[in-house]
């Protein structure tokens, strides 16, 4: 069979886990499969071989990233089910569940306001943007629970660079997907939808910022923020905006959705800062899950080399 180049390759030659494991399914009632060659596998071994060259010819290429992290990953299945993402549930095993039927095909991004080059991205466009990196960043949310996950994508600076920011952005405004059909439990979250969430300019150039469109060597999962989101590995999660829509360039700081929810609790910038209590808990230490003892929080989650000088000058008890 044609093995087609990582260029050719489109989004949906990507095949998203769920399907994997329904042809394992499969293959394995048929008695193809024997239960050894399973145990422990990653997912594109369980392919049969034709799949697997497909898959692995798409994520083989990926460059590995310096800002990577050496630390120990997250296990996959923590990473898949235990999440937030309220339009599909508060539970932290509900996205999970929940998400199963989301669909995400024909997903287009908007890019519009004050840039010289507004357009829509298919998803297809997304991945041709820039290479495919993989980058094991920390992820600190502001419950303080963390985990490590290898992400798929690359600096969101590309992007902006195609759209060419006019003089005014000086902030990015960023929109999630909503459909009240395809995520009831969302009525019951009590946070507004969508989604909202906003960088200034220059933290959104900056090379750490990444526009995710994988993890885990596959595309994201639904319940991960499938197809694309933004990762922000210095600010606490909720930053990190799943499944995006709309991308919008502004000279107004936009309003975000925790902000709007509790101002006196989520500010806009919410860097991770052990110093900077939340108002009900500490933020000086975390939970990394699978482990037992807690561990010292790092300022700006360990990557204030890249990012400290964005903040020069602010008082950031006060710009939390
Ligand atoms: N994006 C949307 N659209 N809806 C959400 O509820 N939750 C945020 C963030 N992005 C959220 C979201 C929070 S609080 C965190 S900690 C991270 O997603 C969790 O990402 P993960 O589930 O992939 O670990």
């Amino acid at each position: 069979m044609l093995i087609r180049k990582a260029a050719d390759l489109t989004y949906v030659d990507v095949t998203p886990k769920q399907v994997y494991l329904n042809r394992r399914r499969f293959l394995e009632a048929m008695g193809i499969v024997g239960a050894t060659a399973i145990a422990g596998r990653r997912l594109f071994e369980l392919a049969a071989p034709s799949e697997t060259a497909l898959a692995a010819s798409k994520f083989s290429g990926l460059l590995k990233s310096p800002f990577s992290t050496t630390e120990k990953e997250n296990s996959y299945q923590d990473v898949t089910h235990y999440n937030n993402f309220y339009e599909f549930g508060t539970g932290k095993e509900d996205p999970a569940k929940n998400a199963q039927k989301f669909d995400t095909s024909n997903w287009m991004v908007s890019v519009e306001g004050d840039v010289s080059k507004p357009r829509k991205f298919s998803m297809d466009e997304i991945l041709k943007i820039a290479p495919l990196e993989e980058r094991v960043y920390r992820h600190r949310c502001v419950e303080a629970w963390s985990i490590v996950v290898p992400w798929i994508g690359f600096s969101f600076s590309n992007l902006v660079n195609l759209v060419e920011p006019t003089q005014k952005a000086t902030f990015v405004a960023f929109h999630s997907y909503y459909d009240s059909r395809q995520m009831p439990q969302g009525k019951w979250a009590g946070i507004e939808f969508p989604y909202v969430e906003g960088l200034r300019l220059d933290e959104a150039m900056n090379p750490l910022t990444l526009l995710g469109v994988g993890m885990y060597g596959e595309s994201l999962p639904n319940q991960d923020g499938a197809p694309v989101r933004m990762v922000i590995p210095w600010k606490y999660g909720f930053k990190s905006i799943k499944s995006l829509v709309k991308i919008k360039f502004q000279s107004k700081m936009p309003p975000t959705t925790w902000n709007l929810a509790a101002p006196n609790e989520y500010g806009f910038y919410s860097n991770v800062n052990p110093n900077v209590d939340h108002p009900r808990w500490s933020q000086a230490r975390e939970r990394r899950l699978g482990e037992i003892f807690k561990r010292a929080t790092l300022m700006f989650n360990g990557y204030g080399d890249q990012v400290a000088s964005l903040y020069a000058g602010m008082d950031l008890k006060k710009y939390y």
